[in-house]
């Protein structure tokens, strides 16, 4: 191995460009060189490659989204999108790449490593659902925005005796609304793995009027059988029912900036270093998670395989204590 490449993919995430100056620099101080390539995938297929030292990475651990950039690229599933990238590599001479990204990010990688180029994943997503790591990149950091939000409009709402439903990301999993439901008190909370009837959302709200509340925050995973728009709608036609009047909130992209919290710059930084130390030992083909604390090494083809999905014993502990 001389020359390790990098790539953010996919979404991005608060705490990848921890993680690229962890890999940058864990890279050169093995005496090895590192090149980034922009815009994910993408920057395989069009040669958008450069070389990266110490002080190209300076000065970014704090800030939010990515240097390298990124990008969801279709072409890259298909059989001439990958053969391009390959022939990019191979002409750069780009020898091992840490591909750093979601579950979707992770199929790319397995798709690459079988094509024979080192590969080593780090997993990075708000919406926590890539297999084999109990935390993704950026989540932390992602729950704590949504969480500052329903803070605050609680106390609008609590000032105007008004019920919320809050929109907060996931396409596919309701990890992020279900943490920030239960961390922010919510009174309700929809997500994709639940199927929650509206009437039910309605009798809720109620109920939480009658017992005296003085407002109603009713959280909504984006990718919940009802979004976020059509929940709210739904209740505005029925606020007799319900007792409270009825605002709506999609907190959308908001969640995806921002500095990266000291848990996403650190878990990027091991992840990082990690996965450079990884690629040299010539033992890639890995994703490196973390599971009780500590680094662990999982097959990508195990992570392409499986996806991580949320505990509902939470959602238990959330209705426990909406009292
Ligand atoms: O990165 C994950 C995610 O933020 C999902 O929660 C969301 O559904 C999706 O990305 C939005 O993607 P885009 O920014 O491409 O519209």
């Amino acid at each position: 191995m001389r020359r390790v490449g990098v790539l953010t993919s996919g979404g991005d995430a608060p705490g990848m460009n921890a993680c690229i100056r962890a890999v940058v620099r864990t890279t050169l101080g093995m005496g090895l060189q590192a090149i980034g390539v922009r815009r994910g995938f993408q920057g395989c297929i069009d040669a958008e490659f450069e070389d990266l030292d110490d002080r190209s990475v300076g000065g970014i651990i704090q800030r939010g989204g990515t240097i390298l950039q990124t990008a969801r690229c279709l072409e890259f599933e298909t059989t001439k999108g990958q053969q391009e990238a390959l022939r990019n590599l191979n002409r750069y001479d780009v020898d091992g790449l840490v591909v750093i990204g979601g579950e979707g990010s992770m199929k790319g990688a397995l798709a690459l490593q079988r094509r024979g180029v080192p590969v080593v994943g780090i997993p990075a997503s708000i919406d926590n659902d890539v297999w084999g790591t109990d935390m993704a990149l950026g989540v932390d950091t992602a729950l704590n925005t949504a969480l500052g939000a329903i803070d605050k409009i609680k106390d609008t709402a609590s000032s105007h005796q008004r019920a919320f439903v809050i929109e907060v990301m996931g396409r596919h999993s309701g990890y992020l609304a279900l943490m920030s439901a239960l961390a922010g008190g919510a009174e309700v909370i929809l997500i994709p793995e639940v199927d929650t009837p509206l009437e039910q959302v309605v009798d809720n709200i109620e109920d939480a009027y009658v017992r005296g509340k003085t407002h109603s925050i009713i959280v909504v995973a984006e990718g919940a059988k009802y979004p976020g728009a059509e929940v709210a709608s739904y209740l505005q036609a029925r606020e007799d029912e319900c007792g409270f009047k009825v605002r709506t909130v999609i907190l959308g992209h908001i969640q995806r900036g921002g500095s990266p919290s000291a848990y996403d710059r650190i878990l990027g930084s091991r992840l990082g270093a990690a996965a450079a130390h990884q690629l040299a030992e010539a033992s890639s083909d890995v994703m490196m998670g973390i599971s009780d604390g500590k680094v662990k090494a999982i097959p990508l083809e195990e992570v392409a395989e499986n996806a991580r999905t949320v505990d509902l014993t939470y959602m238990e502990l959330a209705d426990s204590l909406e009292r």
